[in-house]
């Protein structure tokens, strides 16, 4: 394994001729890429903390608006300072009319809301404020919200319900989906939500935005390609199976049929286990609670009660079959659980995921722009050598 962690910036690995000598790691696995004060990912010990707070005492009690402006500047703002980025964020909610015919012209072709997101957010113009990060980031992050909520309307062949200036970015978010402010539990759960995946280390959509900014790219252009990232299943695009799950069990007598079956024909079941978490997922127990607080206040208790049964049922039978793996549930399943209580619809799920991991592409790009070096890896040529020219006659030829 190759680290750079303890050597200084730009150290070369070099072997005992002083040669430098490149390593194969697929997928990058175990490489760090990247120093960050911006979050920090322990698998073994089932940690995320965020800027320096373990994920469950910041999540549950910041605001939004508190948690991204502590991403973009390390510290949490005094009321002053919070009071203006609130304003701020509110003041840039309003769509361009280019950016609403792009979404009318997606809409009309039925684009998936993710691809619509990427084709929208390709129009933010933020050149007014050239060479400030900070006011760019708070343009962007202000509209990717509305393009989503306004998305969610077109589809519906209904005009986007304008963003309102006196609400904060969760509730504002809510009424621009819904037509009607949302109720403070309502809001508060969508915020522990925003503030749940705001940032997880240097995951694949925000290793894409260092990437392109590192290049000296802008900031719209290493969103789009963030947004891009985040889209696949192996990434940001699958919460939506975890909760068909629930639905198609439809009754806890059927539980553990159906989990047994599954797990006889080697399926996975959506919703647990975790690639880095190899024992809890710390946002799953944060987004659980959130869940349990959302659904005791009302919506689809019989969901919920199902949804619990199913996962209690889901952790005993991963635990038979898997007895050496501690299968966990993780982030998706609380997620799914929590959006849809919200009315959200699973195909804005994912979107609803960018609007808030937005905020931590932007303050990577920050970081990356502070200390920037251009990413730059080598690849490993494996093709063959010595190839020579055939004119097109010859190969036509050769072929027939
Ligand atoms: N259901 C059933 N079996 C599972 C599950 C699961 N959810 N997860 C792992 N296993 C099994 C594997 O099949 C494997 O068994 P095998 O050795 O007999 O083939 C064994 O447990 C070991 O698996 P791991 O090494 O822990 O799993 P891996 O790291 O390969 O995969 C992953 C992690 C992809 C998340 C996996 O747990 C999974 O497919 N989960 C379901 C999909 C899901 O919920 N994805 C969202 C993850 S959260 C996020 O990425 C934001």
């Amino acid at each position: 394994m190759i680290s750079i962690n303890d050597n200084p910036p730009h150290t070369r690995i070099t072997d005992e001729a002083g040669i430098r000598k490149p390593t194969y790691t697929p997928g990058l696995e175990n490489v760090i890429a990247a120093k960050t004060h911006l979050s920090h990912v322990d698998g073994e010990k089932g940690e995320l903390i965020i800027a320096g707070f373990p994920l469950e005492e910041i999540a549950p009690r910041a605001s939004f608006e508190e948690m991204v402006y502590l991403l973009w500047h390390g510290t949490l703002p005094d009321a002053p300072a919070l009071g203006e980025f609130r304003q701020a964020l509110a003041s840039e909610r309003t769509l361009a009319p280019v950016t609403r015919r792009v979404l009318e012209a997606a809409a009309a072709q039925n684009v998936p809301p993710m691809d619509a997101l990427r084709m929208a957010a390709g129009t933010l113009d933020i050149q007014t404020y050239e060479g400030d990060l900070w006011r760019q980031g708070t343009a962007v992050l202000a509209r990717l919200a509305t393009i989503v909520a306004a998305y969610a309307h077109l589809l519906k062949h209904q005009s986007p319900i304008e963003p309102r200036r006196d609400l904060d970015h969760a509730a504002n978010y809510l009424y621009m989906l819904r037509g009607q402010a949302p109720d403070a539990v309502h809001a508060r759960a969508l915020e522990v939500y925003l503030n749940t995946v705001v940032d997880h280390g240097l995951n694949a959509s925000t290793f894409t935005a260092r990437v392109i900014i590192s290049t000296g790219s802008d900031l719209v252009s290493a969103v789009v390609g963030a947004i891009g990232a985040l889209k696949g299943p192996l990434h940001g695009g699958a919460p939506g199976p975890a909760l068909d799950m629930v639905f198609e069990i439809g009754d806890a007598s059927r539980a553990e049929d159906y989990i047994r079956g599954k797990l006889e024909r080697k399926e996975r079941l959506m919703g647990f286990g975790h690639r880095v978490y190899r024992t809890r997922d710390p946002r799953a127990d944060v987004l659980g609670a959130a869940a349990a607080g959302l659904y005791e206040e009302g919506g689809d208790r019989q969901l919920y009660t199902l949804a619990k049964s199913v996962e209690q049922t889901a952790l005993r039978l991963l635990a038979e079959y898997h007895p050496e793996r501690k299968l966990q549930t993780n982030v998706e399943f609380y997620t799914a659980l929590l959006l849809h209580g919200l009315g959200l619809p699973a195909s804005f799920f994912t979107p609803t995921f960018a609007i808030s991991r937005a905020a931590g592409w932007i303050a990577h790009a920050i970081e990356q722009k502070e200390q920037n070096r251009l990413i730059r890896p080598q690849s490993e040529y494996v093709g063959s050598r010595d190839r020579r020219w055939q004119e097109l006659e010859d190969r036509d030829r050769a072929r027939s």
